[in-house]
């Protein structure tokens, strides 16, 4: 079971749409899919054909009292082929104020526990979370393994990106464990040079923590919210429908974790010669790290071993390689942006004129 978040603080960037639409293409792969609609909007719900307002029960009766959790199998509506739906309700946005007096912790696992309690196993459980970074949101991130980002190509810029990267890394201090973070580029219309320019700059700033599907404009995409599906059930060979269904490929292939590369240990174990190098990066704040060098083409992680140990706030990126005895250079890929290791003080110039890390393998 993979349970994956969908956030942006920023309200109108595809979220829903998101979230819905890849659980109607995953669900037509032939996972089962649960959508939790963490948003009092309930746009989610709305999109798949449930009207908030008729129901007894929603997110909020389960969330509200510890011993709700086990509430949650009794509000979750089958609402399409393969997909669930835990629904919301204007009532959730009470939550915060209700919740006040408790202990942090208390108040923010609400989520992870009632899902703890679901009989049925789903492949994936997709969170849709508020335009906002609130209680709800960080109830959805305590609950998730990954986390997508959707990000509008019309309305770009570069300093709401960071802004969003310093709120991700924030958020996964205070949610105890790391996260997989990936960005969606939405609303995406090609025919604009702007927005072209702006998935480029995306595609720039995010690397390989950006999918290569991204999601174009597509009028049957709201159609079909109206109508209450789906869009792979609403319009099957609307481009929506197509852009969707290559996520929910890119999302099934890739695992949560961050890369282990076979390819690195299939070159070790026909290569006795290499050696087995372990590097650590140390950092409170970051949300991504990742290595690469002239062992790895430059390509962050490639052949590389990884994985995010926690040393109180501090999380350490442990990576391993796999090198044969020489000298190489190398740096690190920090939530998108270049860094030497710090804790390495060889470094000598880089054929741009940057200053790269270097390493001596014996
Ligand atoms: N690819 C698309 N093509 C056309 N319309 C789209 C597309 N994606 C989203 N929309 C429309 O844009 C609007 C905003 O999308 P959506 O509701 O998914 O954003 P959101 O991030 O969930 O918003 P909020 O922050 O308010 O929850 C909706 O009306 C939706 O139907
Ligand atoms: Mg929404």
């Amino acid at each position: 079971m993979r349970t994956i978040s969908i956030v942006n603080q920023k309200g109108g960037c595809g979220k829903t749409t998101t979230t819905v639409n890849l659980a109607g293409a995953l669900a037509a792969d032939g996972f089962s899919v649960l959508v939790v609609d963490m948003d009092p909007q309930a746009h989610a719900s709305l999109a798949l054909g449930i009207n908030p307002d008729e129901l007894d029960e929603n997110l909020y009766e389960v969330l509200v009292e510890p011993a709700g959790a086990t509430a949650l199998s009794r509000i979750i509506l089958n609402v399409s082929h393969g997909v669930d739906l835990a629904p919301a309700g204007i009532v959730l946005s009470a939550l915060e104020q209700k919740l006040a007096a408790e202990h942090q912790e208390a108040r923010t696992e609400r989520l992870s526990r009632a899902l703890d309690s679901l009989k049925p196993d789903y492949d994936f459980i997709l969170i849709d979370c508020p335009p906002a970074v609130s209680l709800l949101t960080f109830n959805a991130l305590r609950a998730s393994q990954e986390v997508i980002v959707p990000l509008e190509t019309s309305s770009f810029a570069v300093d709401g990106v960071q802004k969003l990267l310093e709120t991700i890394s924030l958020l996964m201090d205070r949610v105890g464990h790391s996260l997989s973070v990936r960005v969606l580029p939405t609303l995406y219309d090609g025919r604009t040079r702007y927005a072209r320019e702006t998935l480029g700059e995306i595609r720039e700033l995010f690397r390989d923590l950006c999918f290569d599907s991204v999601v174009r404009l597509n009028v049957k995409i709201r159609e079909a919210a109206q109508n209450g599906k789906p869009i792979s059930l609403y319009a099957p060979k609307a481009n929506g429908a197509l852009d969707y269904a290559a996520l929910a490929m890119e999302v099934s292939l890739g695992g949560p974790q961050v890369v282990a590369s076979t390819t690195a240990d299939n070159a070790e174990s026909s290569n006795p010669e290499k050696r087995e190098v372990v590097v650590e990066y140390r950092d409170s704040d970051a949300g991504d790290v990742r290595i690469a060098g002239d062992f790895n083409d430059w390509v962050p992680d490639r052949n590389v071993l990884s994985r995010v140990e926690a040393e109180g706030r501090t999380r350490v990126w442990v990576k391993v390689l796999s090198l044969p005895p020489g000298t190489y250079q190398y740096r690190y890929f920090v939530d998108g942006q270049w860094r030497v290791d710090p804790a390495n003080q060889n470094s000598s110039a880089g054929p741009m004129g940057q200053t790269n890390s270097v390493l001596h393998v014996r």
